[in-house]
């Protein structure tokens, strides 16, 4: 029933993390491999759609088959997002995307003050928020799907926090994702819990991650309105 139910449809998803410089080797980094995202890209293309994928650092293969664009700052995502969303079907969030970059960015390589053992204080601004930019714009025609990463262990307080995300930044569909140390980022298995615009559960979705990327699109196909 998969096979070709996202033919004619375009579709952007960002995977990876985003990298804030602080000098010309240095950076602001998170765990985010690529591989959700990139298992979403993939499983779509499968699908029949036509993908653009925003690769922030992805430290998987790139997948065959998909117009990728490499980033690596949030502020270059969201250059990128904002230019392919422009009549795609289907944006999907799942780059990990910092919500600070340095207020500086240093042309020359940060050095040890050699007469003091002081400490280093970094100042950080804030990143615009993406999701919630698209979210706030009108979207007709695009289904704007977000994650919720969150390490919160109770699973009910999960849930309320990704209801809160999705409402908050104006998604249509978000898949609250519980991460820690050993889960969701970098891993190879996933566990996602995916609501819609009325709050409710639409999918509960564990395995690899390319199931769970299926089990999404199940999810984004059920909302897309018939294509023209
Ligand atoms: O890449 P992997 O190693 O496979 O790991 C996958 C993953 C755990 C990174 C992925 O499944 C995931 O949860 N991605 C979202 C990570 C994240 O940034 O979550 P958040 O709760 O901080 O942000 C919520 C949503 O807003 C996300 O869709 C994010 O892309 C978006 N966002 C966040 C901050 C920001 N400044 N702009 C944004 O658009």
């Amino acid at each position: 029933t998969r096979v070709g139910d996202l033919a004619g449809r375009r579709v952007v998803v960002t995977a990876g993390g985003t990298r804030e410089p602080l000098d010309p080797v240095r950076f602001l980094g998170n765990r985010s491999s690529g591989k959700q995202g990139v298992a979403i890209a993939e499983a779509a293309r499968e699908r029949g759609a036509s993908v653009t994928l925003i690769a922030a650092n992805l430290e998987v293969a790139r997948p065959e088959g998909c117009d990728i664009r490499a980033v690596s700052t949030a502020l270059e995502l969201r250059d990128a997002v904002r230019e392919a969303a422009v009549g795609a079907d289907v944006v999907v969030m799942a780059a990990a995307v910092a919500d600070y970059r340095p207020a500086v960015v240093s042309e020359a390589k940060l050095k040890k003050d050699p007469g003091s053992d002081d400490g280093l204080t970094l100042e950080l601004v804030r990143n615009p928020d993406i999701l919630a930019e698209l979210g706030r714009e009108p979207h007709d025609g695009t289904l704007l799907v977000g994650f919720a990463a969150e390490t919160e262990p109770d699973a009910e307080r999960l849930l309320e926090l990704g209801r809160a995300k999705r409402r908050a930044k104006g998604a249509d569909l978000l898949a609250v994702n519980r991460v820690g140390w050993t889960a969701g980022f970098a891993a190879d298995d996933n566990v996602v819990t995916v609501v819609d615009g009325d709050d409710t559960v639409v999918a509960e979705l564990h395995g690899t991650k390319s199931s769970v990327a299926q089990g999404i699109l199940d999810v984004v196909v059920s909302k897309l309105a018939p294509s023209s």
